[in-house]
Formats: C-alpha cells, structure tokens, sequence
C-alpha cells in the first residue's frame, strides 16, 4: 500500500481464496482499495452457482463499482461508461446469507484439518508442507504440499482414488494470454519450479482424520512407487 500510495495507484486483493483470512488481526480484503471474492461453490464460502463479491471503503469507487456491474449505467438504462452484466442472481444471495455465518466456524475445521496434515507429514521431510507467515491466519481454501515426481504421484493418486489437483500447471506469465509481455521460460525460476512441484490434497472442513490418513498413506505409498519405477 506504501508503493502504491507513492505511484497514485489503486490496489486490488484478490481474496478468491481467502475470506476470512487475516494479516496482523486485519481481513484479507480491507488492505486495498477493492478486495474481490469468489462465490464459486467449491470456495470456503461457495453458492450453488457463480457469484463474487467487492469490497471497498470509499464512496465513489462504491458507486462506480455498482454502476460498472450493471453495463456502466448508475441509472437505469442511462450508460456512462462500458461496464459489464455482473449482478449477483438472487438465488445466489439467498443461500450465501444463509451459509455466510458459518464460513469463520468452516475456517477453524479447514485449520485443524491442515495441523492434522502437517502432523501427519511430518515424519516424510521430502514431503514439503505449508508453512504459515507469522500474524497470519491462513484459511486453507487449498491445502497444497511440494513433492518430488508429481506427475507420476498425481497419476497414481488419481488411480488409487485420491482426489488431489494441480493449482495451477501454468504459470500467469506464461499464458498465452500475456504472450504480448514477452515472458518466456526461465524469467521466474522459482515460480516455474513450484509449478512443477505443487499438488493440493482434498481439503473440507468435514473431511475426517481417517480419510486424511488415507490420504496421506496413499501418497506416501504412490511417491514410494515412483521412486522404484526409477
Ligand atoms: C485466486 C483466485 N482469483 C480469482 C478467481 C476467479 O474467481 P471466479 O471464478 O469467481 O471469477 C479464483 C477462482 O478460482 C481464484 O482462485
């Protein structure tokens, strides 16, 4: 914010991932100008359908936003710049007012479960396992280990019925989306090499210790196997 307050620029959080999470007792979306959430289902706080939702603490971006999510127009049918069709369905509305007192309760199960992980991994050091910012309070929308051979683990995971999933094979800078920035292969090593490294394991606030050390047995097993195929 310091940066950004010197250049007179604006700052977006995306807190897709995180709502409810917080920095120094602060929410993870009230740092920046606009703080932007995902209502995906699979989100710690998800709709039966799309839908997200801004933050942010000043009148007038309020306003412009809430023109900009009805095609640009404050007044109805009267467009002042482009916008786009982005309102929230009422349907969506509904079920996340429902669910939304729940979401810091959820927050606090998806804890545990990652302590109980970080326990349970903690005698397999080649196991990589995530580590918290100290002042943060991390709400694990994912639960994401580095492992070595990850394709082949996560080949034989899928084979042997554990859901887990690459977040994400490709890295931004080498969408071909950004082609026109000119990145190429090597020009952020650390985030290629994590790219190749990071798999996240099935993660709920329901999920029970059993199935976590199924979980965790079953990669074990799977990351034992590549090393022999070697
Ligand atoms: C970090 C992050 N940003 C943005 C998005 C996009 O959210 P939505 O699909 O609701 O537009 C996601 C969703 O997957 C995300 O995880």
């Amino acid at each position: 914010m310091d940066i950004a307050k010197r250049h007179n620029l604006k700052v977006v959080e995306d807190c897709c991932q995180a709502i409810g999470a917080e920095f120094k007792g602060q929410k993870v979306g009230s740092f920046g100008d606009f703080g932007c959430f995902s209502f995906y289902p699979t989100k710690n706080l998800g709709g039966m359908g799309d839908g997200g939702m801004i933050t942010c603490n000043d009148e007038n971006l309020y306003n412009r936003v809430i023109a900009l999510r009805n095609h640009g127009g404050a007044i109805r049918y009267y467009h002042d710049e482009l916008g786009v069709n982005s309102r929230l369905d009422e349907i969506q509305a509904a079920i996340l007012r429902v669910k939304m007192p729940y979401v810091n309760e959820w927050n606090a199960k998806r804890r545990e479960n990652a302590y109980r992980y970080n326990e349970m991994f903690a005698k397999y050091p080649e196991i990589l396992t995530p580590k918290e910012v100290e002042n943060s309070y991390c709400v694990y929308h994912q639960y994401t280990i580095r492992i070595e051979n990850r394709d082949k683990v996560h080949q034989l995971l899928q084979e042997n019925g554990v859901g887990a999933m690459i977040y994400y094979p490709v890295p931004l800078h080498l969408q071909k989306l950004h082609k026109e920035l000119g990145y190429k292969e090597g020009d952020l090593p650390l985030t290629e090499k994590d790219t190749k490294l990071v798999m996240s394991l099935p993660m709920f606030p329901e999920i029970t210790p059993e199935e976590q050390q199924t979980v965790v047995d079953t990669v074990v097993k799977c990351l034992n196997m590549t090393k022999q195929a070697v």
